[in-house]
């Protein structure tokens, strides 16, 4: 297996608009990224991931750009982008641009002129069919965000396709002119030296020719087989490996929801020259009620065997990223851990040690190294994630499901539940602006914040570090082999690496209350590495506390 740095790294993921906001207008910003690097410096991460900082109307926070080279006035200018680049350089962190290239905004010159006319050079650069009659689209395929995937145009009498919100138009791929378009943005973005992309749903690039109704579920038809990992992406990414990428040291992960282990083989091969690794779905996917709306947690054996599976099938052929939540999920110790008073910090932090000494690069999301929590929405204006708000239209709007029933599957599971501010210190608004939060803080800061992370040794924040380290003193936590134990056991999360001759046990109860665990003898007098509990650990039966986490160590 290659060594390369961004195996080894750590990354850290920033949402600009609630990290920290410099100006009083209640949305983070560049300057308020650059004022908070120390303290990314000090947690020890080696990388941030920046979500998307480039021009935008904001149907979407950014995921809908409309000028590739520029900065959202909101977040400050191209200048305060290059000071923050070099800010980061300085201390040793590299950053990563988030690449959003399924789709444009729809203010997004080339979008502007492709709708004015059949003959605009840029027609071509969007997918525009007839509809079936006047009233009816091409197909009968929904949007990720709720309603139909096709928007009428009256301008040409023509329909076009956004797999998202309506002012997020598909680019079309198939047209070399717009390839060409992307890599030269994405070289201006590299020569400037930037690190790496993270490339939005970039399994959903190619489509088929032919695009035939979907099968029905809910109220529309679905796209998936047309239009996720569809016919040319392969093609399409080892182009821009070849044209791009391979010219520049960065690294690159894609985000490729409903991706197998077959296809991250092709994906993020260690030969395949498409990209460095890929973000995989299925233990935060495939879990819903209606859509992907549930008030249910996993069960953990199902976890385990989807976690052990790609650790295993990917080994030596293809790099994992690990996570637990980002911008578009709820927080990880809320979904997966605990975050009732008693049991949150014990549950973040046994939950970051089962996904820390796993092999694959880690990703922490912003707040998630406090253990921030969900937060507790009381009515449907509380959201203004455009997903949640049309999701609550469509499924309660409709009276396809009660309000009662849908309220603990929303709130659950909305991205909001990641996007409220980050949680500074415990003076007004979180120390996050000197404003009017364009999201409400969580309630909780005055109890969960960095003031009060950092200044405690045995807080989430200091465990987070101490992992952080661990992986940096440790080659076997980032290059061991995994295998999984007690497969069948709904109560414990437990695994060995090995490398060389070294070993590691991770121990991680998923319970909240006690239950008994015998250490295997391979492992009597190993030393334990690190633990949630601050106990000894000679013996080899154990009662372990609930959301217990060790992880021992035999050389
Ligand atoms: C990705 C992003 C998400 C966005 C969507 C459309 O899934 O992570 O935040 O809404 O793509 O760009």
């Amino acid at each position: 297996m290659n060594r390369t740095w961004w195996k080894e790294a750590v990354i850290y993921q920033i949402y600009p608009r609630s990290f920290m906001d410099s100006d009083g207008d209640g949305i983070g910003d560049l300057q308020g990224i650059i004022s908070r690097l120390d303290y990314l410096k000090y947690l020890g991460i080696d990388v941030i991931w920046l979500s998307p900082v480039y021009k935008s109307p904001n149907d979407d926070n950014g995921y809908d750009i409309s000028d590739y080279q520029d900065i959202m006035d909101e977040f400050g200018s191209m200048e305060d982008f290059d000071e923050l680049l070099a800010a980061a350089h300085e201390r040793g962190i590299r950053i990563v641009m988030d690449l959003v290239v399924n789709h444009t905004s729809d203010e997004h010159r080339w979008f502007v002129e492709s709708r004015k006319s059949k003959d605009s050079v840029y027609r071509d650069y969007y997918i525009w069919r007839e509809g079936k009659d006047a009233q009816t689209p091409p197909n009968n395929w929904g949007s990720c965000f709720g309603g139909p995937a096709w928007q009428y145009d009256g301008e040409t009498d023509m329909y076009y396709l956004h797999l998202f919100s309506g002012k997020q138009p598909d680019l079309n791929w198939d047209n070399p002119k717009v390839r060409e378009e992307v890599f030269r943005m994405m070289t201006w973005w590299c020569d400037k030296g930037i690190d790496g992309f993270r490339m939005d749903v970039i399994n959903m690039i190619s489509k088929t020719e032919e695009m035939p109704d979907g099968e029905v579920h809910g109220l529309y038809g679905s796209f998936d087989p047309y239009c996720v990992n569809g016919p040319n992406v392969h093609k399409y990414l080892q182009e821009m490996n070849e044209k791009v990428l391979s010219k520049y040291d960065i690294m690159t992960v894609g985000e490729t929801g409903g991706v197998t282990t077959e296809l991250a083989k092709q994906y993020a091969g260690e030969d395949t020259h498409e990209l460095n690794m890929v973000f995989q779905f299925e233990h935060v996917e495939g879990d819903g009620k209606y859509g992907k709306w549930t008030d249910e947690k996993i069960p953990l054996i199902t976890l385990k065997k989807i976690m052990s599976r790609w650790q295993c099938e990917l080994y030596g052929k293809a790099w994992n990223s690990l996570f637990w939540d980002n911008h578009d999920q709820p927080r990880a110790v809320s979904r997966f851990g605990d975050d009732r008073p008693r049991f949150r910090e014990m549950s973040a932090k046994m939950l970051a040690t089962c996904l820390h000494m796993m092999q694959g690069t880690p990703y922490i999301y912003q707040g998630e190294e406090l253990g921030m929590t969900n937060y507790p929405f009381r009515s449907p204006e509380d959201f203004r994630d455009i997903e949640s708000i049309n999701a609550y239209r469509e499924w309660c709007g409709k009276g396809a499901v009660s309000h009662e029933i849908f309220w603990p599957c929303i709130t659950f599971k909305s991205r909001d539940n990641a996007r409220t501010p980050m949680q500074w210190d415990d003076s007004p608004q979180a120390g996050f602006t000197a404003g009017n939060p364009w999201i409400a803080v969580n309630p909780n800061y005055t109890q969960i914040n960095a003031k009060a992370e950092t200044a405690d040794p045995d807080s989430v924040f200091h465990y987070y570090k101490k992992l952080i380290a661990l992986r940096k003193e440790n080659p076997i936590i980032v290059y061991g082999r995994y295998e999984p134990l007690l497969e069948d056991n709904g109560e414990l999360f437990v695994y060995t690496r090995e490398l060389n001759d070294e070993k590691l046990l991770v121990v991680c109860s998923f319970c909240d209350y006690e239950t008994n665990f015998a250490v295997p003898a391979e492992f009597a007098g190993a030393s334990c590495l690190i633990s949630n509990t601050g106990d000894a650990y000679g013996e080899t039966e154990r009662t372990l506390k609930p959301y217990e986490a060790f992880v021992l160590h035999k050389k």
